[in-house]
């Protein structure tokens, strides 16, 4: 059975805003560095936003601080207006550092969190397995993570994470790992679910064309602790391209290049 044909997601209308006002974070203390200061934003609830920017300027930190795994030095966070001050099951995280359960299966990972909020056996089996087709590996459902490669291992939580079907969706390069083929079926997937589901996505990748691909805004920061000076947001840019967009049309590929340009501005 089908994601769609389960209705295994709820539409999100209210749970999924995210407030970041003027956060600061300083790693090490009064002598340490401040990894990123002055940011703000306000996303909507069901939108997509893509965070670009070289490496070091604090894309994961800001990432990291929203889904509770550490605390602003300065500033507020607030997700569905509650403030963040712990990990917790409106936010879903797909970081790469952040692993399945290597003694379970796959099935038996992407049922866990559906398990632990109480979704009857059955039920939660037919959830896991309808988004274990999604990310294409119904074959692998009974291995264990160690038997995949990483790519897949990266898949299966991908799957888990929209198994728990959060109002918030955060993900870390969640497809840096996967070959192109497989990385384009994601973003594909990605996109009708987190529409579907009106799932608020904050989502980090190196790939500006990823980023214009999926984003409704595309947040640009630069800077980091290697410039001197913190990470902050230099430009937001809109993607006023509809729903159907093709990578290689040129009012996609115009907005490419400046993204890009800004990223490389610095
Ligand atoms: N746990 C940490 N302790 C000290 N410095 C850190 C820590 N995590 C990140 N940093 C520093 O903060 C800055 C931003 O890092 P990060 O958020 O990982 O950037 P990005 O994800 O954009 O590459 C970098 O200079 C990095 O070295
Ligand atoms: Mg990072």
């Amino acid at each position: 059975m089908s994601v769609s044909d389960l209705s295994c997601l709820t539409r999100h209308t209210d749970g999924g805003r995210v407030l970041v006002d003027d956060l600061g974070k300083r790693y090490g203390g009064a002598a340490g560095v401040d990894a990123v200061a002055g940011v703000s934003l306000d996303i909507a609830p069901g939108e997509f936003v893509a965070v670009v920017g070289a490496s070091g300027c604090g894309k994961s930190t800001l990432l990291r601080i929203l889904a509770g795994f550490e605390a602003p030095t300065s500033g507020t966070v607030e997700v569905g207006g509650r403030p963040v001050t712990r990990p917790g099951p409106d936010r879903g995280v797909v970081f790469q550092d952040y692993g399945l359960f290597p003694w379970l299966t796959v099935a038996e990972n992407v049922r866990f969190g559906l398990r632990q909020r109480g979704t009857p056996r059955r039920r939660a089996g037919q959830i896991a397995d309808a988004f274990i087709e999604v990310v294409g590996l119904t074959r692998f459902a009974d291995r264990f993570p160690g038997e995949l490669s990483g790519g897949m291992q990266q898949r299966v939580a991908i799957a888990r994470v929209l198994a728990n079907d959060p109002a918030v969706l955060l993900m870390d390069e969640p497809f840096g790992a996967l070959d192109a083929l497989t990385r384009t079926q994601m973003q594909h997937e990605l996109r009708r679910l987190y529409r579907e589901a009106g799932t608020t996505v904050v989502f980090v990748t190196h790939s500006i064309e990823e980023a214009v691909y999926l984003a409704d805004r595309v947040v640009v920061m630069t800077g980091g602790a290697a410039k001197g000076v913190p990470g902050h947001i230099t430009e937001v840019f809109p993607v006023l391209l509809g729903d159907d967009r093709d990578v290689n049309a040129a009012d996609f590929n115009a907005l490419e290049r400046a993204i890009s340009e800004r990223v490389h501005a610095g």
